[in-house]
């Protein structure tokens, strides 16, 4: 197998830089402009993570491609890292949208909407009962939380190089075999090691050593990992986790957020899981801020049982725009006209076809690398084998490399995500964008290992 050299790798990416910042002087600009009132120049501490010396501004998006302000087009395998993987404004959700925004945005007061949106996540997802908040990260930690009040137990479980946005439990990985917060982790409000129990995804033993304390309310966990290249779960781990957490009377929260990739009701349809609590967020509004959580009948049976009305809206379940009547609009629309099963029809064959081009790549270039999909989602890792696991997905990242595929891309029209090696398809994504990667995947490929 061809290994990379380090050396042709940096001579590349010096090359790659220049190209990308000569090509772009209008977002140059634009990045001076914003370090003199943006911490880093950007937005959000994330998006300094760009491969280039500054991100391209953009000017216009739309379906599965964007625009930045020096003209350059883009084909978009990023979408948002999931909040636009119904393609960019889809017209559906900008027309409820458009029509909503006159008739009041936000009122602590229900719609309509909101039961069209319950009845609609009870089909897809087969659970009876839901709420919602403004994000993923907080349709987790209201799950967490009520978990717990219903468990009376202190803890969470979580998986080695899981993320789950910024939930505070979840900041915790393993390192050789001892439990520690997560490098990077930022003020963290308690050491993480107090509130959570960390193990690798699918190790069953570790799982029922873990919870055999007791201790544990709920196993918070993506139904594949995403957030550390995919690792896909054994066969039989999804009936052995379930069997395992019921046995201990510990909930189980699927957080389906990334993994709705695999269809219209998530991996949880797609592989009949039965979860306690199912977390959806990021695209459910086709961008506009929203999230949802589903749970079964007993847990809301037991929230009701200990419900107190007076204190309600101090009970660390919260969020004043939460269920506000656009998003609620916007989830609408989104899921019965964006998302929908003939969308992901058209979805996963892209991704399926991406693969293909992908995986074919690494064999004729013979690289020490393998490429794994989920429905519509796919990801090249830099190891020969699939991890089985969080540490082993990790031990495979490598910044340097990673940095030099995203920027090479990019100079040839294409965003992957910033964070590891995903490309998502839109319901509007085209063959064509997917053989205009596989011709960069592959230039990238013949550069890395030939002199
Ligand atoms: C699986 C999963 N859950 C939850 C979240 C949090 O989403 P948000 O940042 O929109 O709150 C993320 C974010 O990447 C995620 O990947």
């Amino acid at each position: 197998m061809n290994q990379i050299d380090r050396s042709r790798l940096k001579t590349l990416m010096e090359r790659e830089q220049k190209r990308f910042a000569a090509e772009r002087p209008k977002s140059a600009a634009l990045f001076e402009r914003a370090r003199k009132s943006l911490l880093s120049g950007v937005p959000m501490n994330w998006m300094a993570k760009w491969a280039g010396a500054f991100p391209p501004f953009v000017r216009e998006a739309r379906g599965a491609e964007f625009f930045d302000v020096d003209g350059h087009r883009y084909i978009d395998l990023c979408l948002g890292d999931t909040g636009a993987m119904t393609g960019h404004s889809p017209s559906a959700t900008v027309s409820a949208i458009e029509q909503q925004m006159r008739r009041g945005i936000t009122l602590m007061l229900p719609s309509e909407d909101a039961i069209i949106v319950g009845e609609e996540l009870q089909q897809r997802f087969g659970l009876p009962f839901w709420q919602f908040a403004l994000t993923a990260t907080d349709a987790n930690r209201f799950a967490i939380r009520l978990a717990r009040h219903i468990t009376q137990r202190p803890k969470i479980l979580v998986f080695n190089w899981c993320y789950h946005g910024t939930v505070d439990e979840s900041f915790i990985t393993l390192k050789d075999g001892v439990e520690q917060a997560r490098r990077g982790n930022i003020g963290p409000p308690v050491d993480p090691t107090v509130t959570t129990r960390v193990i690798e995804f699918n190790d069953l033993g570790a799982l029922e050593a873990a919870l055999r304390s007791e201790e544990i309310g709920c196993v918070l966990a993506e139904p594949a990992m995403t957030n550390v290249g995919i690792v896909l779960p054994d066969p039989g781990y999804h009936q052995a986790l379930r069997e395992i957490t019921r046995n201990h009377g510990t909930l189980l929260i699927v957080d389906e957020t990334h993994t709705i990739c695999a269809g219209p009701g998530g991996y949880t349809r797609a592989e009949n899981l039965e979860p306690d609590f199912l977390v959806f967020g990021k695209p459910i509004a086709g961008g506009v801020p929203g999230a949802a959580y589903g749970f079964t009948t007993e847990v809301a049976q037991c929230i009701a049982d200990r419900m107190n009305l007076e204190d309600c809206d101090t009970g660390g379940i919260g969020g004043t725009l939460a269920g506000n009547a656009l998003s609620l609009a916007a989830m609408r629309a989104t899921l019965q006209k964006v998302l929908t099963k003939d969308a992901f029809d058209r979805m996963i064959p892209m991704a399926e076809r991406w693969t293909e081009g992908v995986a074919k790549a690494i064999s004729d270039f013979s690289l020490p690398w393998n490429v794994t999909r989920l429905g519509c989602r796919a990801e090249y890792l830099f190891s020969p084998q699939r991890p089985k696991n969080g540490a082993q997905a990790h031990e495979a990242m490598d910044f340097e490399l990673e940095r030099f595929m995203h920027l090479y891309a990019m100079n040839r029209g294409i965003l992957l995500t910033p964070f590891h090696n995903m490309a998502l398809m839109s319901p509007m994504t085209a063959k064509e964008d997917i053989d205009q990667h596989t011709k960069a995947f592959r230039e990238a490929a013949k550069e890395l290992t030939t002199a």
